[in-house]
């Protein structure tokens, strides 16, 4: 991975905006831009601002393809098909905890996901010079060979050995085996479960491990288990970077948060999400709660809401995604200390491996 890509430790970052990017790959990483809820043209410019950031190192940006989605970005056919139980939950949550209305839509409403709006958005990836595309659900065969026939580096994140044979078939170039410990999306296998299984089904195509990464101890183990490099999310959250984007409430939850105060949710966005647990994941785990609705109509349900919820400071439903490992990060940090602090741990725990069986 580092020869192939010129960096210095094979340790590649996700991250929602554009300092902590340009920052993990300032530190010798890969930096990773996730860029699925942002307009087209927002898409061209921030890329081209991590590039001025970074100058010839490389970086990528994540966007989120799941197939089934509606061909036009049209909110309101949507809105039209949302069952009257649900909009009545959502009322008498806004009516139980005071929630004003929101100035603006949410990060989820903005625009709706839809056919349109992907294949802008890939436009505009298209047409920068960012060096990878990663696929975070769905890797369409056409999308990644446009990707490679512009000289993009293709990866997507899968989340059990079953997708392998597809991914592979679409052509990606790298695959990241993201399991349930990980933030946000993900799926049902444990990251020590999947990673080696991902890892025989790929053959030649090199995987990354994700879900859990926090320190060099579980870098170390990741290369044990066949990995050739790791891909973090929840690291970056508390990274000083990314505090520009961060409600303080959301901040403190995070920083008070350990490994059990994580919850998998379909609340969020109608897919498995994992993020920390608040009165939000609670009311939707309540008795008597609706179960959500699918993507994208869970989306148009919660958006206005969730954007509410961060611009009135309401205490008690603001959340973020985050991982398992969240309980590794107990302070707020420059993303170059968080990356010497991972490389110092690999290099240690590497240096204590080959010493299981008694020497004698
Ligand atoms: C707040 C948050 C948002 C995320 N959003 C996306 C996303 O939009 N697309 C994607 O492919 N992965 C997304 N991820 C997952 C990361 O790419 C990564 O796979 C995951 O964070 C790795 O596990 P970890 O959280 O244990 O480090 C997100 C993760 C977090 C924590």
């Amino acid at each position: 991975m580092c020869d192939r890509f010129g960096i210095d430790s094979p340790i590649f970052g996700f991250a929602h905006d554009v300092e902590t990017v340009a920052a993990i790959t300032n530190a010798g990483g890969f930096g990773v831009y996730g860029a699925t809820r942002r307009f087209p043209e927002e898409i061209t410019e921030e890329l081209a601002q991590i590039r001025r950031l970074v100058g010839n190192r490389p970086f990528g940006v994540d966007l989120v393809l799941p197939p089934g989605m509606p061909e036009h970005n049209s909110r309101e056919a949507i809105q039209a098909e949302i069952p009257a139980e649900h909009t009545a939950f959502v009322q008498q949550l806004i009516e139980r905890y005071n929630v004003p209305q929101a100035s603006k839509p949410g990060m989820r409403t903005r625009f709706i996901r839809s056919k349109e709006i992907e294949d802008a958005q890939l436009r505009a990836v298209m047409e920068s010079d960012v060096d990878m595309l990663a696929c975070g659900i769905g890797a369409p065969a056409d999308v990644v060979g446009e990707a490679r026939d512009r000289g993009k580096t293709t990866l997507a994140l899968i989340g059990s050995p079953h997708h392998v044979p597809k991914a592979i078939a679409a052509g990606v170039e790298i695959i990241v085996a993201q399991g349930y410990d990980a933030g946000a999306h993900t799926g049902p296998i444990g990251t020590y479960s999947l990673v080696p299984q991902i890892v025989d089904a790929a053959g030649d195509i090199p995987v990354l491990a994700a879900g859990g990464v926090a320190t060099g101890r579980h870098i170390a183990a990741a290369l044990a288990m066949g990995a050739q490099g790791v891909w973090l999310g929840t690291a970056w959250l508390l990274s000083e970077e990314h505090q520009g984007d961060m409600h303080p409430v959301n901040r403190d939850k995070l920083l008070q948060a350990g490994s059990a105060d994580t919850v998998i949710t379909r609340s969020e966005s109608g897919k498995p999400f994992r993020q920390v647990r608040t009165g939000w994941s609670q009311a939707w785990e309540a008795d008597g709660a609706p179960a959500p609705l699918k993507m994208p109509y869970q989306d148009v349900l919660v958006g206005d809401l969730l954007g509410a919820i961060e611009e009135h400071s309401i205490e008690p439903l603001i959340h973020s995604g985050a991982g398992q490992s969240i309980a590794y990060f107990k302070d707020v940090r420059p993303v170059a200390q968080i990356m010497q602090a991972l490389i110092d741990e690999t290099a240690q725990a590497l240096q204590t491996q080959g010493q299981f069986l008694r020497s004698e």
